[in-house]
């Protein structure tokens, strides 16, 4: 099948050193992929240039529009119920004269759903700031489960979780790969990762089959 978003030759350079140089990956449709690697090894550089909001240094990345992109730090607007926030991940495709404030009830319902999937349903009215840390992050990786973008990108969105919720929220990452997305995560967790379909595991050997 074709890649969902292709990096070809992709070099990566901060802070006067090469964090990834010469790299041609892709992430194709229906799989799900763990990206690996030691603290500061560049994988949040690599996410922010593979979703286009920093530019490679050298190389290309093709890449579909929209993408979804869950950032590490996730900064979700304090003051904000988690449903609120969640469909904050709708703005960037909402016309500007249809503030998300009247988004239609779809939205809503998709947010809550996403919510419930990732166990959050009775907090959805919560405000972000009175959530605990895990409870954040979940509502985070459901701003990004809702959006209906070809392309996911989540940067470390199970760091703070339980093994239970993280391996729940993996599951409907899986789930969404099989029905169609490509799916690119960040993980520390060496079972987690080896639960996906790949890994590309910065620097060290790159691209290899999960086991
Ligand atoms: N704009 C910048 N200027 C200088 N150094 C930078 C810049 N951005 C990132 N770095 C450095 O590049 C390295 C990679 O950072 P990055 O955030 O990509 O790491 P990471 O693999 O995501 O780490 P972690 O697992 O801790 O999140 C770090 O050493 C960081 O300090
Ligand atoms: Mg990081």
């Amino acid at each position: 099948m074709s890649a969902a978003l292709a990096a070809a030759g992709l070099g990566i350079r901060r802070g006067g050193r090469w964090l990834v140089r010469g790299l041609d990956w892709e992430l194709r449709p229906g799989e799900l992929v763990a990206i690996t690697g030691a603290s500061g090894c560049g994988k949040s550089s690599l996410l922010t240039v593979l979703a286009g909001l920093a530019p490679p240094d050298e190389g290309t990345v093709e890449r579909p529009l929209p993408l979804a992109l869950a950032l590490q730090d996730h900064g979700l607007p304090g003051d904000l119920s988690l449903e609120q926030a969640v469909r904050c991940g709708d703005l960037p495709l909402t016309p500007w004269w249809r503030s998300w404030w009247v988004l239609p009830q779809a939205g809503r319902a998709r947010a809550r759903a996403a919510l419930d999937r990732l166990g959050l349903a009775a907090q959805a009215r919560r405000k972000v700031r009175h959530c605990s840390g895990g409870e954040r992050q979940r509502a985070a990786l459901a701003r990004l489960m809702q959006r209906d973008a070809p392309v996911w990108l989540a940067d470390e969105p199970v760091a703070n979780l339980d093994q239970g919720n993280a391996e729940r929220a993996l599951d409907l990452l899986r789930a969404a790969a099989r029905a169609g997305r490509a799916v690119a995560v960040v993980l520390h967790q060496d079972d987690l990762a080896r639960s996906c379909d790949r890994i590309l595991r910065l620097g060290g050997a790159s691209d290899e089959l999960a086991a």
